[in-house]
C-alpha cells in the first residue's frame, strides 16, 4: 500500500544549474513539447476510429486520470530531485536508476523517425507552393518522394531528396539545444509555440469556411456510443494521451528540473494538460471540416476520405489543396504546423538524451549536444530515409508507442508507488509549492487506475503482437526493428544503471546529504 501522512519535503538544491528566465517559458516549452505530431494527424483519426465524437468520454477520462495525474508526478520528481530522468530516479532510490536510461533509450528512438517526419514536412511546405503532387498525391509521396520499394528488408540505398532536408532538421534542433535552457529552447518555444498557434487558428477558421465543412465536422462528431463497451476504445484513449501529453517518458522530469524552487507545478501542469487537449480537438474540427469538403468534391460520404498516419497528412492533404482555391496558401500553413509543432517536440526529446549524458559523464552542454546529437542523427540517416525506410519507421514507432512507452510508465508508477512507496512524499512536494492542492485521488489515480488500465494495455498488446504480427511484415522484420529493439533498450537501461557517474568538476553527482535542504 502506497504510504500516507508524510508531510515533510526534502529538495534538492543544485546551484548554477541552468534555468528557465520564468514560469511561463517552462509553460510555452512544456506546450511546445506536447502539442507536435501526435496532436495534428495522430489524434483527428484515432479519435475517428474509435466511436468519433463518444471517444471523447474515454479520451477526457485518460486526460483525467493518467495524463495530468502523470504530468504531476513527472513534475514533481524533475523539480524535486532537480535532474535529468536518470539521476532524479537514482536520488529516488539507487536502484530506480535504470528507469530514466529506459526513458533517455525511448525518446533516442522516438526522436530519430520524429525527425524525418518533421523533414518530410518540411518538404510539403515546399512542395505545396506549386502543388508538386499533380493529379497523384499517393503515387509521388511513395515513387516520386520516398522511393519505395516493395517487400520489407533495409534498403541500404539513400533517399536524397529526404536524407538532405533531415540533416537540416538535426542542425535545427542541435543548434536550439547547445544554445542552451533558457537561450535556446526557451527562445525557440517563445518564438514557435505563438507562430504555431496563430498559423493553426488561421486554418482551422479557412477549413470552416469551406463548403462541405459542416458535414465533415458533424461526421467527427457524431457519437457512436456502442463503442463504450469495447476496451480497446478505452486502449486507444490512454495510449494516444501519454504520447499526446508527453508523460512518462522522461520529458517533463527534464524541463521541470529547470523550473527555479518556488513554482506552482499543479498551476502549471493544468495549463498544459488543457491546452494540449484544447489544441487537439481544435486540430479534429479542422481537419474533418477539410476532409468534409474533400468529400463534397469527390461526391462520397467523409468515412471514404478519412485515412490515418502518412495517408492523412501526406495524401488526403495534398489532394485538398489541389481542390481547393488558394490552396497554396493552405497547404503552406498547414505543413508549417507540422514543422512547428513537430521541432518543438523533437527539441524536448533530444533534451532528454543530452541532459542524461551530460550529467552521467559531468560534460559540459555543448559536448553533449555534439557527442550525442552526432549518433543520434546518424542512426537517423541512416534508418529512416532509405528505400524501405517507411517500414521501419512504422515498426519502430508501433513498438516504441505500445510497448515501449506503455511497459516504462507501468514500471514506474508500480516503483514508485508500490515499490518504493514515495507517492506520499511527492505529492507533499507538490502540495508545497502548487496552488491547487492534491490529495487521495491524485494517488488513487496514479498507483491504482494507471497502473491497472496500462498494464491491462499491455497484455492485451502483447498478445495480439505475439499472435498476429504486425501489418504483415515479415517475422525477421519485426522482430528486429519491434522485439529486439525494445529488448535493447532495456538491456542498455540496465547497463547503464551500472555504470559509475563520472563527474569530478561538478554539480551533477548523485545528491550528497550536503546538498538536500529539509523543508517543513
Ligand atoms: N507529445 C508529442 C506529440 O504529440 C510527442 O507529438
Amino acid at each position: 500500500m502506497p504510504q500516507t501522512g508524510m508531510q515533510h519535503t526534502r529538495t534538492v538544491e543544485q546551484p548554477g544549474r541552468e534555468a528557465w528566465s520564468c514560469r511561463s517559458v517552462f509553460i510555452l516549452a512544456a506546450i511546445g513539447s506536447a502539442v507536435g505530431l501526435g496532436n495534428i494527424w495522430r489524434f483527428p483519426y484515432v479519435a475517428y476510429e474509435n466511436g468519433a465524437g463518444a471517444f471523447i468520454i474515454p479520451y477526457l477520462f485518460a486526460l483525467l486520470t493518467a495524463g495530468i495525474p502523470l504530468l504531476f508526478l513527472d513534475y514533481a520528481i524533475g523539480h524535486k530531485f532537480r535532474a535529468s530522468a536518470p539521476l532524479a530516479f537514482r536520488r529516488l532510490h539507487k536502484r530506480a536508476e535504470f528507469i530514466g536510461w529506459w526513458q533517455v533509450g525511448i525518446c533516442f528512438v522516438i526522436a530519430a523517425y520524429y525527425a524525418v517526419i518533421v523533414a518530410w514536412a518540411v518538404r510539403y511546405t515546399f512542395f505545396s507552393v506549386t502543388t508538386a503532387w499533380g493529379d497523384d498525391p499517393e503515387g509521388f509521396l511513395f515513387t516520386n518522394f520516398l522511393r519505395q520499394q516493395d517487400g520489407a528488408e533495409v534498403g541500404a540505398t539513400l533517399v536524397p531528396g529526404v536524407a538532405i532536408p533531415l540533416l537540416f532538421v538535426w542542425l535545427a534542433v542541435l543548434f536550439a539545444l547547445a544554445l542552451g535552457i533558457q537561450r535556446g529552447i526557451g527562445r525557440a518555444n517563445k518564438i514557435f509555440v505563438p507562430l504555431l498557434i496563430a498559423a493553426f487558428l488561421a486554418l482551422v477558421i479557412r477549413s470552416l469556411f469551406l463548403p462541405g465543412s459542416l458535414e465533415g465536422v458533424s461526421a467527427f462528431f457524431t457519437p457512436d456510443w456502442n463503442v463504450l463497451r469495447e476496451p480497446t476504445v478505452w486502449i486507444a484513449a490512454y495510449g494516444h494521451i501519454f504520447f499526446s501529453v508527453s508523460v512518462a517518458f522522461g520529458i517533463m522530469v527534464t524541463y521541470s528540473s529547470y523550473l527555479k524552487r518556488k513554482s506552482n507545478l499543479t498551476g502549471s501542469g493544468l495549463v498544459v494538460g488543457f491546452a494540449n487537449s484544447g489544441f487537439e480537438i481544435l486540430a479534429g474540427v479542422g481537419v474533418f471540416a477539410a476532409l468534409g469538403y474533400m468529400a463534397m468534391v469527390a461526391s462520397v460520404p467523409v468515412d471514404e476520405v478519412v485515412s490515418g498516419g502518412i495517408g492523412l497528412a501526406f495524401i488526403a492533404f495534398p489532394q485538398i489543396i489541389s481542390a481547393m482555391p488558394g490552396g497554396a496558401l493552405f497547404g503552406v500553413l498547414f505543413f508549417g504546423c507540422l514543422v512547428f509543432a513537430g521541432y518543438t517536440s523533437l527539441i524536448s526529446l533530444v533534451q532528454v538524451v543530452i541532459a542524461a549524458v551530460q550529467e552521467k559523464l559531468g560534460i559540459s552542454r555543448v559536448a553533449a549536444v555534439v557527442g550525442v546529437g552526432t549518433p543520434m542523427a546518424l542512426v537517423s540517416l541512416a534508418l529512416f530515409p532509405t528505400t524501405t525506410g517507411v517500414n521501419v519507421l512504422d515498426v519502430v514507432d508501433k513498438f516504441t508507442n505500445h510497448l515501449g512507452i506503455v511497459g516504462v510508465a507501468l514500471v514506474s508508477v508500480v516503483t514508485l508507488s508500490w515499490v518504493l512507496r514515495r507517492l506520499p512524499e511527492l505529492q507533499a512536494h507538490l502540495n508545497s509549492v502548487s496552488t491547487v492542492q492534491l490529495g487521495k485521488p491524485w494517488i488513487i489515480c496514479v498507483s491504482v487506475i494507471t497502473p491497472a488500465v496500462i498494464g491491462t494495455m499491455l497484455v492485451t498488446e502483447l498478445h495480439s503482437l505475439l499472435k498476429d504480427g504486425y501489418s504483415g511484415l515479415p517475422t525477421l522484420f519485426v522482430g528486429t526493428f519491434g522485439w529486439a529493439l525494445q529488448a535493447a533498450l532495456i538491456i542498455f537501461a540496465l547497463v547503464a544503471a551500472t555504470l559509475p557517474w563520472r563527474a569530478p568538476r561538478n554539480e551533477f553527482l548523485p545528491a550528497a546529504a550536503s546538498q538536500i535542504e529539509v523543508r517543513t
